[in-house]
């Protein structure tokens, strides 16, 4: 047992007060883990979009104040009731969508869709009763995704817990929890690309670079990077795309240009943009016969795919997958190891690192488009 276990623990955390507001650093009182949940000491976490997303709180529900973060690393301080699987110490991902293991979704070897911890971006408390583990002078802040890892100490539920091997350096595997799993997995557990194929990435981001990653694993021949940002080729170079399109250097549908690159089309294509545009090309553009389109990015809320359903007729596959189709608990371990064994590179995606006094410098970075992954030391 830690000193510190079933007490309330006084940490540092940055909170947002306010949608676009620069975070501040304040001392916040950490709760006790409840039935089912594990406290964790943060060593790592990484900035993603999503959390910037939300924090500009354009077009959501605003829930402030609230502490953000969802990629990270860190060591487990404390468990709660009923926990079996996790002991202090243990190396560990918190990962913003869970595995209960014992839904419907959990037993289907198909699916990654957890019915009890799937993502819930309007939830800011924990399921548990309902409360937030984190307040400043009796006043609630609000959790977000589960995983609030802006925080020198989070709850999670255990649920949403990947233990790791130890031998793991949390200041690079922490990016396994959203973006990176997201972008790879969709290539290697969905798309699943055969060697020597064409593979189309639409969008050049971390996501789509973590897409690309999985490309050149699986041994693809042809990855295209598809942008409407050119800015964005260079760096996409080191991540095995050898060839690339801007949609806006043609008048005519980029799926149209992508057929004739390729004789008839790719065999494969992720999407990772949100952009519903992207979406549709990203499915125009497979060859008939047998290719696959795996979609990816976030839509608007209102946007409409549309298609001719000859496109279908004709064999070709779209499908739409969600954290790369991992099971955070059951998956994650794995991905550790083939980082571990060097069969993939997460090196590259880290373009940042700054302490965590100053977490804001990370939002300029990812708001300026100048980083792929910012890692914010905990420990100084
Ligand atoms: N065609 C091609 N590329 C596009 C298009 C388009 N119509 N629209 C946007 N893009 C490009 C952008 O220029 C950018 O380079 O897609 C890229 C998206 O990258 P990021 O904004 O860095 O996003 P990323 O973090 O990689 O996430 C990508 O996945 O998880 C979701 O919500 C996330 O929808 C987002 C997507
Ligand atoms: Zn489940």
């Amino acid at each position: 047992m830690s000193s510190t276990a079933g007490q309330v623990i006084k940490c540092r955390a940055a909170v947002s007060w306010e949608a676009g507001k620069p975070l501040t650093i304040e001392e916040v009182e950490v709760a006790p883990p409840q039935a089912m949940e594990v406290r964790i000491k943060v060593l790592f976490t990484s900035l993603c979009h999503t959390d910037v997303y939300f924090w500009e709180a354009k077009g959501q529900k605003p829930m402030f104040p609230r502490i953000f973060g969802h990629e990270a690393a860190g060591i487990v301080e404390s468990v709660g009731e009923g926990v079996t699987d996790l002991v202090p110490g243990d190396h560990v991902l918190p990962v913003f969508t869970g595995e209960c293991k014992e839904c419907a979704h959990c037993l289907s070897s198909d699916s990654n869709m957890c019915s009890l911890l799937r993502i819930n971006t309007d939830r800011g408390v924990m399921l548990a009763d309902g409360q937030s583990r984190f307040s400043i002078n009796g006043q609630p802040i609000y959790h977000f995704l589960g995983t609030s890892t802006f925080s020198e100490y989070t709850v999670v539920h255990s649920g949403c817990v990947a233990k790791i091997n130890p031998l793991a350096p949390l200041d690079k595997v922490c990016i396994l929890s959203c973006g990176f799993c997201t972008g790879f997995g969709a290539t290697v557990n969905v798309a699943k690309p055969p060697k020597g194929s064409a593979v189309a990435i639409f969008g050049l981001g971390a996501v789509g670079l973590s897409a690309a990653e999985g490309a050149r694993v699986s041994g693809a021949s042809r990855i295209i990077g598809v942008d409407i940002n050119p800015n964005r080729f260079e760096e996409a170079k080191n991540f095995g795309v050898n060839e690339f399109v801007n949609p806006k250097d043609y008048d005519r549908p980029v799926q149209e240009v992508i057929a004739e690159m390729t004789n008839g089309g790719v065999d494969r294509s992720v999407e990772c943009t949100g952009n519903i545009d992207a979406m549709i090309s990203a499915f125009e553009c497979v060859h008939d016969g047998w290719g696959v389109a795996v979609l990816v990015g976030v839509p608007h809320k209102d946007a409409v795919f549309k298609t001719h359903p000859v496109n279908f007729l004709n064999e070709r596959t779209l499908k739409g997958t969600f954290y790369g189709h991992y099971k955070p608990r059951t998956d994650l371990p794995g991905v550790v190891e083939k980082y571990l064994n060097k069969e993939i590179e997460l090196e590259k995606f880290i373009t940042h690192e700054v302490s965590f006094s100053d977490i804001n410098k990370a939002f300029d970075y990812m708001l300026q488009g100048a980083s792929l992954r910012c890692i914010i030391r905990m420990v100084d």
